[in-house]
Formats: structure tokens, sequence, C-alpha cells
């Protein structure tokens, strides 16, 4: 490795594996994936990427409806924007007995077409991001079972139309590593328009929904489908019988009913339950009240989950899932340098900081901030408290070391 601190990327990393692309239900299956959940407004792309460097090697898109994006380009334009850097890349170890032949931090040399699982190989059409400008951003070190890997990007939806759903699927394809289909939307609008909840007791129109998109797409496309438990748990074993006919590729369960509020807890019963109805035919991936790392081992522990899904969590922290217990100052200047990048609006840029900063900030510091109404403002602020934005070229994980080579700021909030 190049100790020149003027090395580019492709320099300082040349001698690592090229990271392996794999399709999200892989993924799931063969290592303990963190996922972003889908959070309307928030899951933009700044968040998005943000959270790939600090271990989510899963993330969604906001919901979008399916009709309006394939019918209108201002939809699409508004709605969905990506880069070629947003996955992450990261030394992952898979599963005991899943074992796979590829190539691991140790004995890979090359990469040689013939290494790359079926799933890697597959659709020609999964964006290949230009790994050697990204680096694999884990706070430890790899191991000999440690094998490089590129993080997901899953588009959801909303749609009750299942021509629709693959028209958007269709024109989203080039971007994303699957799709997935809002079955939990609790809100009263999207229950009337027969979107989110409305599907939960609609397991015939998931099922078609969801093959419409594979026969357009190819039966092996990735489709998956985030539900919520019904108070009713057969309704639930229904659902996933039904959605598993359709072929899904993973299934993703959000521990509370439609009538529950965020403020009740998750019931890893019901997430439990829902597992045991997919009989193990698709991974899944459990979501609910997920705040720190521990809560993330306690989910797998109790329901059997391959993955985990934190939602308010990484709002409020998107460092959560490196072991981060709050937000730390690193992670602030990232979004910001991320933010100014991409381009984020300044309504949203606000609201994730005021997330972040909340455990930081006493009462009379959350007022002051709340009331800012510019970019500029904001950032000369977090600037004055002590967080270094500077934009430099700057490594956020040694990966070969494991070593945090920013913390050393000084976070003064
Ligand atoms: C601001 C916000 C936006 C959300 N938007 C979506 C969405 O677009 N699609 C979706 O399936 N769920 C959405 N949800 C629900 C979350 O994905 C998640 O299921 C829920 O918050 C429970 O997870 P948590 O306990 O980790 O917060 C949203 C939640 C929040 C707080």
């Amino acid at each position: 490795m190049s100790s020149d601190p003027d090395a580019s990327d492709a320099q300082l990393f040349a001698d690592l594996p090229e990271p392996l692309v794999l399709s999200p239900s892989e993924l799931i299956k063969t290592y303990h994936p963190n996922v972003l959940a889908p959070l309307v407004r928030c899951s933009k792309l700044p968040f998005r990427h943000l959270t790939s460097l600090y271990e989510t090697h899963i993330t969604h898109t906001p919901m979008i409806l399916a009709e309006e994006f394939s019918r209108a380009q201002v939809a699409r334009i508004s709605d969905f924007s990506t880069s070629t850097e947003e996955r992450g890349v990261f030394w992952m170890e898979p599963k005991v007995g899943r074992s796979t032949a590829i190539p691991t931090a140790t004995n890979h040399t090359s990469h040689p077409e013939g290494d790359r699982t079926q799933a890697q190989a597959g659709p020609s059409r999964y964006y290949q991001s230009p790994s050697h400008t990204r680096l694999p951003p884990t706070p430890t070190a790899p191991t000999k079972h440690s094998q490089l890997i590129r993080g997901c990007l899953i588009a959801q939806f909303a749609s009750p139309n299942p021509t629709s759903l693959a028209d958007a699927a269709e024109l989203i394809s080039p971007y994303v590593d699957g799709l997935d289909l809002n079955c939990g939307c609790p809100q009263r609008w999207a229950y009337n328009e027969g979107i989110g909840c409305a599907l939960l007791r609609k397991p015939e129109l998931v099922r078609d929904m969801v093959r419409c998109v594979k026969d357009r797409m190819g039966w092996d496309w990735p489709v998956s489908i985030k539900i919520r438990v019904d108070p009713d748990l057969k309704l639930t074993d229904q659902l996933v019988r039904t959605a598993l006919q359709a072929n899904i590729s993973h299934l993703t369960i959000h521990g509370r009913t439609r009538h529950q509020p965020s403020t009740d807890p998750v019931s890893l019963e019901g997430i439990k339950f829902a597992v045991e109805c997919a009989k193990g035919e698709v991974p899944c991936v459990a979501n609910g009240d997920l705040w720190e790392l521990e809560d993330a081992r306690r989910m797998r522990e109790v329901t059997g989950v391959e993955g985990v899904m934190a939602a308010r969590g990484l709002l409020a922290n998107p460092a959560l899932f490196a072991g981060y217990k709050v937000t730390p100052s690193h992670c602030i200047s990232q979004f910001i340098n991320l933010s100014l990048d991409y381009g984020l609006i300044f309504p949203l840029f606000h609201r994730h900081l005021a997330y972040m900063l909340e455990s930081h900030l006493v009462r009379s510091e959350k007022v002051w901030f709340n009331s800012m109404t510019s970019t500029v403002g904001a950032v000369d602020w977090i600037a004055s408290r002590g967080v270094d934005i500077k934009k430099e070229r700057r490594t956020i994980w040694d990966a070969r070391r494991g070593r945090n080579v920013v913390d050393q700021y000084q976070w003064k909030i």
C-alpha cells in the first residue's frame, strides 16, 4: 500500500481485490447486512451515500409512486438521483456454513471473471460502480475470511397497478439492484389510493404486481416486499405465502401493525412469525426500533432474520451500524460535504442535521439551530462548534489497518 499522502485511491488500493457485486438477496443470504430503510424525503442520495460510509450495506430510495414515475419525466427527476459512488464497499465475513467460491482478503490477486458467482455475473444491467474510487469503509481490519463486497441500492415503489410498477421497474433498472414494493405505508391518503398498507390484505394483487415486474424484467430480477405484521397473524401468513408464489427475492418485516404508531414497541414475536411463514425459502430482514448495534444483534438472535433495517435510528445517528452510540463529528462533516457536492435543498439539509444533532444540543441551542434559514448559516454555526468541515481528500477508514484516521476532530458540541 502506498504511503504517499497524495496518492490517488486507485494507487492506494491497487492491491485490493475488486469488490463482488451481488444481488440483494445473495448479500442477505450470505452475510449479515445492515440496511437503511426507505424514508420519504429523507433517504435521498446524500444521506444514502453517508450511511454507506458507516457499515450500511443495503440502502433504499424513499417510496416513489410508480404511476407518476413511469409517466412523467419531471417526477423522475425530482424522485430519483444516484451516483457511481453511493454504494459502499465493505469487508464482510460470510455466515458460518455459507462457504462460497468467492475470493477472500488473503487469497485474491486478480479479478478473473470465473471467480464471480452466478448472481454477480448475472443481469448485465447491474450498475457497475468504479470501485477503485471508493474505499472499503470498515472500522475493523478484515480477517482472512473477509470478502470485499459492494453494497446494494434498492428502489422502493408504491403502486396499486401491475403495469405501472413494471414500467417503473424497467425505467429505473439500469441504476439500482432491485425493486421493493411498499406494503406498509399507513397513511390515510395512501390507504385510500390502494397502496401501502392497503396491500396487506390484498395478497393476490401483491402477487400479480410482483409477477408482472418479473415477466417484464426476467424471473430472477430482484423484487422484494416490505410489509407490516397484521393484527390477525393468519393474514400475514397468507400474504407471505402468496408472495412466495410470485418468487419474491426477499422479505422485509416491520414489526408493527398498520394501526400502531412508531412510539409502540416493535413486536419481535410478530417478526419471528413472519420469518417462519417464509419457511427459509427467501431471506428476511427485520425492521423496527434499532437504536444501537446491540439492538441489531438482539433482533437477529430473537427473530432469526439475516438482515436488519433501521429508519429513525439511522436518521438520529447515521453511524449507528459502525458501532457509534451517537453521531460522531466526522459523520456530520461528511454529511455536509456530500450534501454540498450532490446538492440538497435547505429544508432537507436542515432537517437531517437537526436529527443528527438532537442528542448533542441543549434546548436553547436546538431552538437557535431550528430557527436557521440558510445552508450557509447552518454550516457556519456547526463549524463554529468545532466540527472540521473543510473538504479535504481524506480517508475515512484505513481498512487495511482497521484504524479510524479522522477521529482526531475536536467535537465541542
Ligand atoms: C421520515 C420517515 C419516512 C418514512 N418513509 C417510508 C417509506 O418511504 N417507505 C416505507 O416503506 N417506510 C417508510 N417509513 C417507515 C420506515 O421505513 C420504518 O419501517 C419505520 O420507521 C420503523 O422503523 P424504525 O423503528 O427503525 O423507525 C418512514 C419512516 C419515517 C420516520
